[in-house]
């Protein structure tokens, strides 16, 4: 199943359940939210529908959202899954449907849509939370039992695991995560998720957005029960395309063949070499969609995270041996794989290229300065 049948597959099913499919909003927030630097989930364009500040243009929405974390940045290349920018697919209720709907379109499009083995999917619920005041979902669980999944595929995790929220501040709520178990050949009989091994593989996280969470840490209930999925593009392509890593799928294969075409290397050869060109795959495809959404590199905020995934790549380019310049490559291959779905990108293509090539110019006099 190619990228796109991913996308069309997840966004069709729930267009045909009553959603109105809102195409990406920009990586740059609202000025109306400073709580965050950058959209690092499908439902932070949403918040006003969640707070009941703004009335939405449906109740039912879907979307694919693009995001960037930074979070985990230091891990990218180190594994084969993080990564800064990524495609968050999502549906969203606001006061419509609540955890019972959520839970069986999770069930129903995982097995029919996606074709997944029911016997292969385990569920995490919140198990409670002290400091919240909260007890375990147990509503969560109840649906989740109806829907036929055996109590010991009902896992129950705590706050850091199971606990949405968007920010510091913000709406907020307990999660219930889908899992696919890939076997006892991806890891060890007594691995459970949440463990972080590669035997369980989380691919959908279900929000049920009750509370709003303030500054001091308390909580007050939304206006209404909210819902908010989360599921990884990219993720979810690794698996349909049953792949050890996101690198080797559709989305990222472009590319890391670029970077072998350019260095005369193999992904896969050499750890360092493989390392390279997956922080050069990341790294440009967050630089390119940045610029298209206004973003400039500098040393503040936005432009300064900006400037470091641009100076990384540029680094990790000197690692393969790459003769420079090369960004702009990268740079002009994201622009063609992602300009289909993605048009903005093709309409700001010269700024993109204009940024990445002044950076690269800039960076490459400091680097022989340095050496
Ligand atoms: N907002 C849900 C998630 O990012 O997992």
């Amino acid at each position: 199943m190619r990228s796109e049948e991913i996308r069309e597959t997840f966004l069709r099913y729930f267009e045909e359940r009553d959603h109105v499919r809102r195409p990406s909003a920009s990586l740059v927030p609202s000025v109306h939210d400073p709580s965050v630097l950058l959209t690092t989930a499908g439902m932070q364009p949403l918040k006003p529908y969640f707070l009941g500040e703004e009335e939405p243009p449906s109740p039912r929405l879907t979307t694919c959202q693009r995001c960037f974390r930074t979070t985990d940045i230091e891990e990218v290349g180190n594994t084969a899954r993080h990564l800064t920018f990524f495609e968050m697919l999502g549906n969203f209720s606001f006061g419509d449907y609540f955890k019972h709907d959520a839970i069986r379109f999770g069930w129903e499009l995982s097995t029919e849509g996606f074709g997944f083995d029911p016997d292969q999917i385990w569920v995490t619920v919140f198990e409670g939370d002290d400091e919240l005041g909260l007890g375990p979902d147990t509503e969560a669980i109840e649906i989740w039992r109806e829907i036929g999944v055996p109590e010991e595929r009902i896992v129950r995790l705590p706050r850091a695991e199971n606990w949405w929220q968007a920010g510091p501040t913000g709406p907020a709520g307990p999660c219930s995560e889908m899992y696919l178990d890939r076997g006892e050949r991806f890891g060890r009989s007594e691995d459970l998720p949440g463990d972080d091994t590669e035997r369980f593989l989380e691919y959908w996280n279900h929000v049920f957005m009750t509370y709003e969470l303030h500054e001091d840490g308390s909580l007050t209930d939304l206006p209404s029960r909210n819902i908010d999925t989360g599921l990884g593009l990219e993720r979810m392509a690794a698996i349909k395309q049953d792949v050890p890593s996101v690198y080797e799928t559709d989305l990222f294969r472009p590319l890391v063949e670029l970077a072998e075409e350019l260095s005369g290397r193999s992904y896969g050869d050499d750890g360092k070499g493989t390392r390279a060109m997956r922080i050069i795959a990341d790294h440009t495809r967050g630089t390119a969609n940045l610029i298209a959404d206004g973003v400039v590199p500098s040393n503040e905020d936005r432009g300064y995270i900006l400037r470091r995934i641009m100076r990384r790549a540029i680094q990790q380019g000197r690692v393969l041996g790459l003769e420079p310049p090369y960004l702009g490559r990268f740079a002009e291959r994201v622009i063609e794989d992602m300009g289909g779905v993605y048009p903005h990108l093709v309409e700001h293509r010269d700024t993109i290229l204009r940024w990445v090539s002044d950076e690269e110019e800039s960076f490459g006099r400091t680097l022989a300065r340095g050496t």
